[in-house]
C-alpha cells in the first residue's frame, strides 16, 4: 500500500507576497486527489513543495507511514522539462540515467507505444509537437514507477480523443498509487478523481475536499458525470 500524504500548516511567500497560508490537506493513500483553482492561485508551487523541490516558509509535508518521501515521488511538471539534446526514448529513461541506474530501453519503448508514440522514439523534443512532448513526459513519469505521483496539468496540450485515452492510461497505470493531479478541466477532474479540492483566494486557501461517487476512471458518458461537473463548476465559481 502506498503512503498517504499529510500537508500541515503550509505557508508560502514570494518576495513578501503571501501566496498561500495555513494549507492543511490529507491525500488518502491509493487514491486520485484532484486539485483545481484559478491561474496563479499557487497549485504548481504547492506541488513543487510536496515534491521536495521547494521549501515552504512554514508547515510540513509527511507520509502517513512516517518514512521519508524522498525517492518515492515522481513529478510531472507543468512544462515538459525534456532534455533538448536527448531522444524521446532517452528522455523517458532520464531519471534512471541521472541516478546512475541501468536504463531499461525496452520498457521505455513499451511506454512510448502506450502513449501512442512508438514511431517517435528517436525524435528530439524540438521535432515533436507540444502534445507529443507532453506524452513523452507522461511516459517518463510512468517509467519512474513510484508509489506517489504528482501531475501538473498532464493532459493540457492534447486533443479531446487523445486526452481521454491518456486519462484512461494514467488511471490504469497509476491505480493503487497516491496521486495528486492538477487540472483546469472539470470533466477530467470528474473522470479521474476519488475527490477534488479547490485552491483559491489571496492568500490562497484549500476548500474541504469533495468526495466523488464510484470508481475512476468514469466513462465520458457515465450517468451522473454531467451533474458532478455542474457541482464542481458551482464550487469554482463561488471560490
Ligand atoms: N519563483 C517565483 N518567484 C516569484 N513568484 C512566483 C514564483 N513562482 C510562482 N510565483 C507566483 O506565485 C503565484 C502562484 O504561482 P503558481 O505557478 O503556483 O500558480 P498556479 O496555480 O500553478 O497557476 P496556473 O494555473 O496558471 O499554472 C503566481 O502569482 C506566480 O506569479
Ligand atoms: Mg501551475
Amino acid at each position: 500500500m502506498p503512503p498517504g500524504i499529510e500537508l500541515r500548516g503550509l505557508d508560502l511567500r514570494y518576495a513578501g507576497a503571501e501566496i498561500f497560508s495555513g494549507l492543511t490537506l490529507i491525500l488518502p493513500p491509493a487514491e486520485f486527489s484532484v486539485l483545481l483553482g484559478p491561474s496563479g492561485a499557487g497549485k504548481t508551487s504547492l506541488l513543487r513543495i510536496i515534491a521536495g523541490l521547494e521549501p515552504p516558509d512554514a508547515g510540513t509535508v509527511t507520509a502517513t507511514d512516517n518514512a521519508p518521501l524522498a525517492g518515492r515521488v515522481s513529478y510531472m511538471a507543468q512544462q515538459d522539462l525534456l532534455l533538448p539534446w536527448a531522444s524521446a526514448l532517452k528522455n523517458v529513461c532520464l531519471g534512471a540515467r541521472l541516478r546512475g541506474e541501468p536504463q531499461n530501453f525496452a520498457r521505455a519503448q513499451e511506454l512510448l507505444e502506450q502513449v501512442g508514440l512508438p514511431h517517435r522514439a528517436s525524435a528530439r523534443p524540438a521535432e515533436l509537437s507540444g502534445g507529443e512532448r507532453q506524452r513523452v513526459a507522461l511516459a517518463r513519469t510512468l517509467y519512474e514507477d513510484r508509489p506517489v505521483v504528482l501531475m501538473d496539468e498532464p493532459f493540457s496540450s492534447l486533443d479531446a480523443i487523445t486526452r481521454v485515452r491518456m486519462q484512461d492510461l494514467a488511471a490504469k497505470f497509476l491505480a493503487g498509487r497516491t496521486v495528486l493531479l492538477i487540472t483546469h478541466d472539470p470533466f477530467e477532474a470528474c473522470r479521474l478523481g476519488h475527490s477534488f479540492t479547490i485552491l483559491s483566494g489571496s492568500p490562497a486557501r484549500l476548500a474541504v475536499p469533495t468526495r466523488l461517487p464510484g470508481i475512476p476512471p468514469r466513462a465520458p458518458d457515465e450517468d451522473g458525470i454531467l451533474h458532478l461537473q455542474g457541482e464542481l463548476l458551482r464550487q469554482l465559481a463561488q471560490s
